[in-house]
């Protein structure tokens, strides 16, 4: 039985995370997010209401559930004050179930405004990112000068901290000639960050360490998506930070051993967000069928997302890299209409077959598929909640999945809302 379960996404983003860890939250006490920031976008859908979390775990909507945002994710203040503000509207008390570590390096408007700017002067090189300032924040936390959460309960130091930090961009936004808050204005904002940091403050570490002592079901919860990773993505056109399982300890701090079970979330289908080489995407009908049916929309930037067949053999490398238990297939129930599916099985490379993602982009730009077709089911899957409920060519293709991975898929996911799925095996179990 497994009593701590991490849930992360195998493609390039977006695979239905946030539906999934809402799901299990049901049997958890703790929900920890590791890595990246507001750049995420996780929908949950119960009834009629659909909820989107970019910062906040997706567990808070449950009572009784505590959520942590670790040490690896980069907080903009901003952005959480304006997603408790959200939730709360909705009655939901974050107060009560949002707990944050000292530790999270703070995103300020200056990293935003440099994301932006950078993106705009590299023109057709651009990554596409999301604009939120996390590559920045990351750069800084890195070089060792980042303003962190717990700076903010020393503002004598903080000021001086921030000083330097100024110092150190100054040139750059000078050079994209950039208009954020200045000095002043940022030491004023720090005093109301810190007073709405104050109350959710807390020793990550130890908490989850309790909880683990209690016996205490924890859900991990990853963002971005494995092909995204800083360093086994399809660099440079990644995140910044590592969005692997092994990220899962060290943004939140414990050990390997205290995550029992891996899930990969994976789409039935791919889709990907920005710039970046995508080989099995499509221009075609089916590929506008896939957009317009999963509603392929960005969940943070609205931007609309490329989408493309399955992926075999970044899926495979994806379980490799994540040392997965089990997948969790999502929006099967998209491809209901399509008559015919290509899955990629392989890659053709210099005139060689390959069954590993080449190291990089520009390797992989060069990639094209090798596939094999299977007949669609065009009929419906929406909201079947049973292995036998699925048309038997719906089966087939998940079998031929699993089999080309070499993983099971656990559950099935077949509708936006919470209790659309079909579990075979539950990860708590
Ligand atoms: P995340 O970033 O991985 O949490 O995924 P997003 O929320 O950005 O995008 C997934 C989208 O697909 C959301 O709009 C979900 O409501 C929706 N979704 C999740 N699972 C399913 C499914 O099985 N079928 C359908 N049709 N939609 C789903
Ligand atoms: P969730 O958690 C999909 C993509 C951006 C861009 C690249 C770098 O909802 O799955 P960044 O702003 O992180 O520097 O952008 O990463 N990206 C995502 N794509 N889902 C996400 O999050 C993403 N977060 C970042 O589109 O290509
Ligand atoms: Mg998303």
């Amino acid at each position: 039985m497994a009593n701590s379960v991490l849930v992360l996404g195998l493609q390039w983003g977006d695979e239905g995370k946030g539906k999934i860890v809402d799901l299990l939250t049901e049997q958890a006490s703790l929900v920890v997010r590791f890595q990246g920031g507001h750049n995420a976008g996780h929908t949950l859908v119960i009834g009629d209401e659909t909820t989107i979390l970019h910062l906040i775990p997706s567990g808070v909507l449950h009572e009784g559930v505590v959520c942590v945002i670790g040490n690896g994710v980069v907080l903009s203040p901003d952005a959480l004050a304006d997603e408790i503000s959200m939730l709360e509207k909705r009655g939901v008390p974050v107060a009560d179930r949002l707990r944050i570590s000292g530790a999270c390096p703070l995103i300020l408007p200056l990293h935003t405004a440099l994301d932006q700017a950078r993106e705009k002067a590299a023109g057709k090189n651009a990554i596409g990112t999301t604009g939120r300032g996390i590559g920045p924040a990351y750069q800084d936390k890195v070089a060792r000068r980042a303003l962190r959460v717990q700076d903010l309960f020393n503002l004598e130091r903080f000021d001086e901290k921030l000083a330097t930090l100024f110092a150190h961009h100054e040139g750059n936004l000078k050079r994209y000639d950039i208009e954020t808050d200045d000095l002043d204005t940022l030491k004023k904002r720090a005093r109301d960050y810190a007073k709405l940091l104050a109350p959710y403050v807390c020793d990550v570490p130890g908490l989850i360490e309790e909880h683990r002592r209690a016996g205490n079901r924890i859900l991990f919860e990853g963002a971005q998506g494995t092909l995204l990773d800083v360093d086994h993505g399809t660099y440079p056109y990644v995140t910044s930070s590592n969005t692997v399982a092994g990220s899962a300890c060290s943004g939140s701090g414990c050990g390997p051993n205290a995550i029992e079970y891996v899930l990969g979330i994976v789409k039935a289908y791919t889709t990907r967000v920005g710039e970046g080489p995508f080989p099995t995407e499509l221009f075609d009908k089916n590929g506008e069928e896939l957009a317009e049916r999963g509603h392929e929309f960005g969940a943070t930037t609205g931007r609309a997302r490329r989408c493309g067949w399955f992926d075999a053999v970044a899926i495979k490398r994806a379980c490799l890299l994540n040392g997965v238990t089990g997948m969790c297939l999502t929006k099967l129930d998209v491809m209901d209409t399509l008559e015919k599916l290509q899955i990629c099985t392989a890659y053709e490379l210099d005139g060689q077959t390959i069954d590993h993602p080449p190291i990089g982009a520009d390797d992989l730009a060069r990639c094209t598929p090798v596939y094999e077709e299977m007949p669609g089911w065009q009929s419906n899957t929406a909201g079947c909640t049973s292995i036998d409920e699925l048309p038997a060519a719906a089966v087939a293709y998940v079998r031929r999945l699993e089999e080309l991975v070499g993983m099971s898929a656990h559950i099935i996911s077949t509708g936006p809302e919470r209790n659309q799925n079909v579990i075979d095996v539950h990860p708590f179990s």
